[in-house]
């Protein structure tokens, strides 16, 4: 692994990771909001010691509210209407919809998140 301190980057296996806060700003049941500079919004959370990030867009209405949903048993809900998904794999727990997930790890008082690509909407892909 190697690390820039001027960039707070860390490359591994060919996945760049970016610091996005100090470890203790991601409590339990406490959602952690970041956006890269490429726009793209994460929520970051603990559950039982354990961190997750996933896109801060609910997929139900595409809002951008997911950093303040409820924290249960490894699931996050959504604030506005309730729909439920794993923080594991990010599937919905009953219907078809997911969110993605990104890589995240802590080292030394830090959190770092893998930096996510921006992809291609698939309604664009025919075009
Ligand atoms: S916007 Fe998330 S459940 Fe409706």
């Amino acid at each position: 692994m190697e690390a820039s301190t001027e960039l707070k980057l860390f490359e591994e296996n060919s996945h760049l990771y970016r610091k996005v806060c100090e470890s203790e700003s991601i409590r339990d049941t406490k959602g952690f909001y970041y956006q890269f500079e490429n726009d793209i919004e994460i929520a970051i959370f603990r559950d039982n010691g354990l961190l997750y990030a996933i896109t801060n867009i609910c997929p139900h209405q595409h809002s951008s509210v997911l950093h303040k949903g409820y924290i249960e048993d490894c699931t996050i809900t959504c604030p506005l209407h309730g729909w439920m998904y794993s923080l594991k794999t990010g599937k919905a727990l009953g219907g078809g919809a997911s969110l993605k997930t990104f890589k995240v790890f802590e080292r030394e008082g830090f959190v770092y998140v893998e930096i996510p690509s921006v992809e291609e909407p698939s309604w664009a892909k025919n075009l």
